[in-house]
Parts: structure tokens; sequence; C-alpha cells
């Protein structure tokens, strides 16, 4: 029988008094792997008190002294490495090289978060440098916590982009609501055992699990709530950014990420970068390649380099290190062959794919995209790519603003001046000048606009994000 896992409340494991769990099915094994508590009003309550409770002890140890918890955390995330990857593996598909790398990657972000904060410092300002110049008053600022941080996770990195919410948080002095992505708390309940067996002291963090249509607004909107930090889809990211309370919210959501590839770019360096961007996990990336804006001289020539990769792709189990694997479920899988479809309906030349078994979406490219069709707009997070020829940069520029996305943006082209004439004119938070889109390193910025975001993460600016300033003014009197 599959495990009934726990919530973890005041550093306790328990099972819901509403006595509801919620089925966990894989991906690719389409069996059920374990149940998730579906916690009830009453224990978010609790959840939220305890964590409020805990924060004012938690704020007033040293950054070192939280820093020392936070260590451990890793020593133990490691110790369950390959627990932990097998769980990533089983709950949303990815393959287990990948599942392992994303444990190792959220250790050494949690690392580099202590270290960061160990190293932060306030400042302070003269009051003789405004005019009228008074000696009198000297300000020290300094950063102090925001309380209660809500971390609310997606399915795709259920354990990085959750860490990455925890980490920043509990250094600075914050206690924490973790609520996983349904599809991913098991994920999310191992890397809590990790931070239960470092020691962390009592509500700190409590997890909560259940799912978001369900317990998701009455988290987003409780009076207790001191900050939001989201992942997630466009759709949910606007419901609580209009439902949220007058909080400061950071917002990681979806993208459209466009690779432009100038009439001069290497070709070949170009195709293998793009079929990395777009396929890799099926595409389950928000920063995915989603569609290439190819000057058409030489879109003939990458379709046919393209073409040649993904024939290569291996398709299959993650258990087996596939490239393309089944997507996270059914749903998912409809919807991208709908956009497959709808594309073809519009007479997009299929170059290779469109074949289905289940949840399971070859990799899929198709070209002559016109922009009456959905593909062209719309965030798949599927292994589809359509190409879409363009005449001119400003084309390019023009057909990559106008998405309503702005996640990232990739350039390539062996003219670096023209790279930097592009990559200012792009509406995204970032552009990868020859490379493919992607977030690491994790202490880079990363920035989403328009639909993609709101807020600047990135290990720094994770860490700002997080707290506030507060100001100390010394008055000098003789
Ligand atoms: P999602 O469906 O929006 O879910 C994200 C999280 O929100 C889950 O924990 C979900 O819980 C929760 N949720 C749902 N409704 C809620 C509500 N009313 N209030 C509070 N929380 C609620 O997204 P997903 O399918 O997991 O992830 C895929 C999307 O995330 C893609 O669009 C992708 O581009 C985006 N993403 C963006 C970034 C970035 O850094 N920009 C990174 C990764 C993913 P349940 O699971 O229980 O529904
Ligand atoms: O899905 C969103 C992740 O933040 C993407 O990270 O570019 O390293 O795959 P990645």
């Amino acid at each position: 029988m599959a495990k009934n896992y726990q919530f973890y409340i005041n550093g306790e494991w328990r099972e819901s008094r509403s006595k509801e769990s919620i089925s966990i099915l894989s991906p690719y094994l389409h069996e059920e792997i374990g149940r998730v508590q579906a916690i009830s009003q009453d224990e978010v309550d609790e959840a939220i008190n305890g964590a409020k409770l805990a924060q004012k002890e938690w704020a007033q140890l040293s950054v070192r002294a939280r820093g020392a918890y936070l260590y451990r955390w890793v020593d133990e995330l490691l110790a369950m490495k390959n627990e932990i990857a097998q769980s990533i593996m089983e709950e949303v598909g990815k393959t287990f090289n990948d599942a392992v790398k994303e444990v190792d990657r959220t250790a050494d972000f949690i690392q580099y978060t202590i270290e960061e904060a160990t190293h932060m410092q306030g400042e302070s300002m003269w009051g003789e440098n405004f005019p009228g110049g008074n000696r009198s008053k000297i300000a020290m600022t300094n950063r102090v916590p925001l309380g209660v941080i809500l971390a609310i996770s997606p399915f795709n990195y259920p354990v990085n982009l959750s860490a990455a919410k925890i980490a920043p948080s509990l250094i600075v002095g914050n206690s924490v609501i973790f609520k996983p992505a349904t599809q991913g708390a098991i994920s999310g309940v191992k890397m809590i055992e990790a931070l239960h067996k470092a020691g962390l002291p009592k509500g700190v963090l409590n997890l909560v699990t259940g799912r978001g249509s369900v317990i998701g607004d009455y988290l987003v909107e409780h009076p207790d709530i001191d900050m939001i930090s989201f992942t997630g889809g466009t759709v949910t990211g606007q419901h609580i950014a209009k439902i949220s309370n007058m909080i400061p919210l950071v917002m990681e959501l979806g993208g459209k990420d466009p690779a432009i590839v100038r009439e001069d770019a290497d070709l070949v360096f170009a195709s293998k970068q793009i079929i990395s961007g777009a396929y890799s996990y099926s595409g389950q990336r928000c920063t995915a390649i989603k569609r290439v804006l190819v000057n058409e001289t030489v879109a003939d020539e990458l379709v046919s380099l393209l073409k040649e990769e993904i024939e290569s792709l291996t398709v299959g189990s993650p258990e087996e290190n596939n490239i393309i694997v089944p997507l996270i479920d059914d749903k998912s899988a409809d919807f991208v062959q709908g956009l497959i479809d709808d594309a073809l309906t519009k007479e997009a030349t299929l170059v290779v794919g469109n074949k289905r078994e289940g949840n399971l979406i070859y990799p899929t490219l198709l070209d002559n995209v016109t922009t009456n069709m959905r593909i062209a707009w719309e965030e798949p997070f599927g292994p589809v790519l359509p190409i879409i020829r363009v005449k001119s940069d400003k084309e390019a520029i023009t057909l990559a603003n106008a998405s309503k996305f702005g996640l990232q943006a990739s350039v390539f082209t062996k003219d670096i001046n023209k790279a930097f004439t592009i990559a200012p004119q792009i509406e995204a938070g970032s552009v990868q000048i020859n490379g493919r889109t992607e977030r690491g390193p994790d202490h880079f910025p990363f920035i989403g606009i328009k639909g993609s975001g709101m807020g600047t993460q990135g290990i720094r600016r994770s860490i700002e994000a997080m707290t506030r300033e507060k100001v100390t003014i010394i008055n000098i009197y003789e």
C-alpha cells in the first residue's frame, strides 16, 4: 500500500484531522506512489499561528546561528540525495540524473545563501550630504525580516524552487509556511524531513499540503502572512496578486522565451542550444525556448539541423534518463496536443513529431508558424517548438515583444555589436547572447516582466525581497 505522507507543523509530523488525503500518481509509472494530507482551514490557522510565534525568537538569533541550522540542512539533504532524487523522478517524471542534479543544485543554493547573508551589511548616510548640510544627523540602515513568508512552489522543480524561497527567508529571520505543488508534495515532504533532522526550531517552518484550489486562497488572504513568494503559472499568479492583502509579492510566472537566430549565427551551435533549451525535461521549464524567430535566409538550414538533432533525442521513461519523458499529466498532454492540432489546421508545416502515447508527446517541430496560430503565443510546457520565419531583426524584435510574457530571450549572432543593439530592445528580464535561456547560475538576478512575473529572484535579490530596510537615525546634540 502506498505511503501516507504527513504534514509538518510546529516540529511534528501529523495526519490531518480532516482525515482526507490526496492520491499522488506518478506521471510515468501510472500508479499511486503515495498520498499527502488535505489539511483543513483550522490546521492552516494553526500552522500560521505557530510560524508567527516562532519567528520572534528565530529573528533574535544571529545570522551565523541561523546559518548553522541551514548548513546542517545541506548535510541532511545530501545524505538523503538518492532518496529525494528517486522521489522527484517518480513524482514529477524528471530523469534520475536531473533529479540528482536538482538536489546538488539545492545544496549549493542553500550554502551560497548562507554565505551571501553572512556578508551583507547595512549602510550609513550622513545628513550633511543633503542641501542644508545637517551634520547632526546620521542614518544607519539595516535589513530586518518581514515576518511569516508564504512560499508556494510549482511541480517542475519541487525541491530546488522550494529551497530558493525557504533558504533566503529563513537565513534573514523569517519563518515560513511552505505550500508545495500537490504533484511535488512528496518531494517537498522529504526535503523538510531533512530540515527537521537538522534540528530547526519548532514552528520556524511549517509545511502545509492540500490542493491550491482548496486552501490556496485561504493561505493567500490570511492576515498573518507578511509576504508571498510564488512560482507557478501566470493565471494563478495574477489571481494571487488580485486577492492578496497589500503585502510584498515576488512572482515567477510563465514564459514564451524566443530564440532569435540572425543570418550570421553559427547555426550548428545555435541548433544544439535551441534543442537543449526547448526539449530538456520535455520543455517543462519556465525558461524553455518556446519559439524560434529565424531570419528567412537561414531558416531552411536551421530547420534541417534542428530536425537532425530532434531525431536523435531519446524518448521514454525518466528511469532510463531519456530526454523526452511523459508530461506531468494527461491534461497537460491534451493541452499541448491542442496547440499542435491548431497549428496544423492553420497550415503550419510538421517537420517532425506529432506522435503521442497517452501523456507522452514525442518531440515536435513546427515550421512556417504564423501569428494567427495559438502556438505562436501560448506557453505549451511540453516538447513542441514553433519556427517563425522573419525578414529582419526589426521583425524579430517586434514579434518577441508582442508576447504577453517577458521572462528571457536568446539572440544567436556572431556580430557582438548587433547582439548589443538587439538585447536592450527586447522586453524580457534577461537576454542570453549565444546561449540557451536558463535560470542559473542561481546567484544571477532572475526577473520576469509583463505576464512572467514581478520582483527579482537570485540569491542576493531574494534575500533583499524577504527583508525590508530599517533606518535608525542618530541625532547628535551638543
Ligand atoms: P500552477 O498550476 O500555477 O501551480 C503553482 C502552485 O500554485 C502550486 O503549488 C499550486 O498548488 C498553487 N496554487 C494553485 N492555485 C492556488 C491558489 N488559488 N492560491 C495559492 N496557490 C495556488 O503551476 P504549475 O503547473 O505547478 O507550474 C507550471 C507553471 O509554472 C508554468 O507556467 C511555468 O512557466 C511556471 N514556472 C515559472 C517559473 C519562473 O521562475 N518564472 C519557474 C517554474 C515554473 P496545487 O499544485 O495544489 O494546485
Ligand atoms: O522552470 C523554471 C526554472 O526556474 C528553470 O530553471 O533554467 O535552470 O531549468 P532552469
